[in-house]
């Protein structure tokens, strides 16, 4: 199938563009390349260095006959979203209205959508399945599910399917190290914990350790990039062979605290990884552990590469290889 990836070039977009090519699927990217990197580029596939945000570039770029679009170019923090909304307001909604708009144009009938474990907010119950209540904390989540009331207009009016995939926790690197375009300025546990180990970073504030866990911390349900990357080739085969749209969680359904993956770090990296326990991040929940069983049963997928060695030593891999630009 000929697949435009949106945000190909970052983290988790460039990990689903190596998926869809080993699966035969001829893929092109679309990128600005403001946090994607040209390193996650591969030869085996086509880059239109392009703008969300500029419509006539959009247009152009899904003028060449694409038959499926996945999109995960957004902002992504949530800290950052409750400070500066406008960012998320422009990047998130403007910016996936202008790529529904443009592939409705083109003909483009199948959208597979980065979505979150945010839109669910403050945990209820747990493990979270896909009938949890969505009340998202932040702005963040919030973009995130409006953007997918959004995608069910769209089928209706304009027939487009789509498969919304709510990620928990992403981590983890390809563990045959194809790619190594890290992640700067991330607030997220693992990048944050890898750049303490190279040095880059003085220490690991941990937020908060008298949480109602097993040691305190946080615990949160971490998906193998290389896990989310199979389950949106199997979605987009599930929204293109069934003819129907899906929202599933991706997770690992296993729960890992800061300081399981901290002690992990230290084992797998031979490095003191300097700690300061500091107050509880605001928004912050204790616990978040995802339910994936209807991506089991819809996709046939299960995470394989989310335990916590695989999650840390593929890390590892990636930053240890890397130079500090
Ligand atoms: C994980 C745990 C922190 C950094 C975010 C987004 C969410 C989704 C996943 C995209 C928590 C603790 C972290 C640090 C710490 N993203 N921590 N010190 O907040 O679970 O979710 O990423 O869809 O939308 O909000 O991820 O990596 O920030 O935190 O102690 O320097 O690590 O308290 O328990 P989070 P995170």
């Amino acid at each position: 199938m000929k697949i435009v990836v949106i945000g190909g070039a970052g983290y988790i977009g460039s990990h689903v563009a190596r998926e869809l090519l080993d699966r035969g699927h001829q893929v092109t990217v679309f990128d600005n390349l403001s946090t994607g990197t040209r390193e996650n580029l591969f030869s085996d596939e086509e880059f239109i260095h392009g703008d969300i945000l500029t419509t006539d570039s959009l247009r152009q770029a899904f003028s060449q006959g694409f038959e499926a679009l996945i999109h995960l170019a957004a902002s992504k923090a949530a800290g950052e979203s409750m400070i500066k909304p406008e960012k998320y307001s422009v990047n998130n909604i403007t910016g996936t209205l202008n790529i529904l708009n443009a592939a409705s144009e083109a003909g483009i009938g199948n959208i597979v959508f980065s979505s979150s474990a945010a839109v669910y907010g403050e945990p209820q119950y747990l493990p979270i399945d896909e009938d949890h209540p969505t009340v998202p904390e932040n702005y963040y989540g919030f973009t995130k599910l409006q953007i997918e009331g959004f995608l069910r207009w769209y089928e209706k009016l304009k027939g487009i399917r789509s498969a919304s995939l709510r990620y928990f926790n992403a981590a983890g690197y390809d563990a045959a190290g194809r790619i190594t375009g890290l992640e700067h300025n991330s607030a997220n546990l693992l990048p944050v914990i890898m750049e303490v180990a190279m040095g880059w970073r003085n220490n690991l504030q941990i937020f908060g350790d008298d949480y109602d866990t097993e040691d305190g911390t946080g615990v949160r349900d971490y998906i193998h990039v290389s896990d989310l990357a199979r389950a949106h080739a199997a979605a987009l085969e599930y929204i293109t062979e069934k003819k129907q749209s899906l929202t599933v969680n991706l997770g690992s359904e296993s729960g890992l605290s800061v300081l399981q993956i901290l002690e992990t770090t230290r084992k797998i990296s031979g490095k003191k990884v300097p700690v300061e326990v500091v107050g509880r991040r605001p928004g912050d929940p204790g616990k978040l552990v995802a339910s994936s069983a209807k991506a089991k049963e819809l996709l046939g997928w299960k995470a394989t590469e989310s335990d916590v060695d695989s999650l840390v030593s593929t890390s590892w891999n990636a930053y240890g290889k890397a130079i500090r630009l």
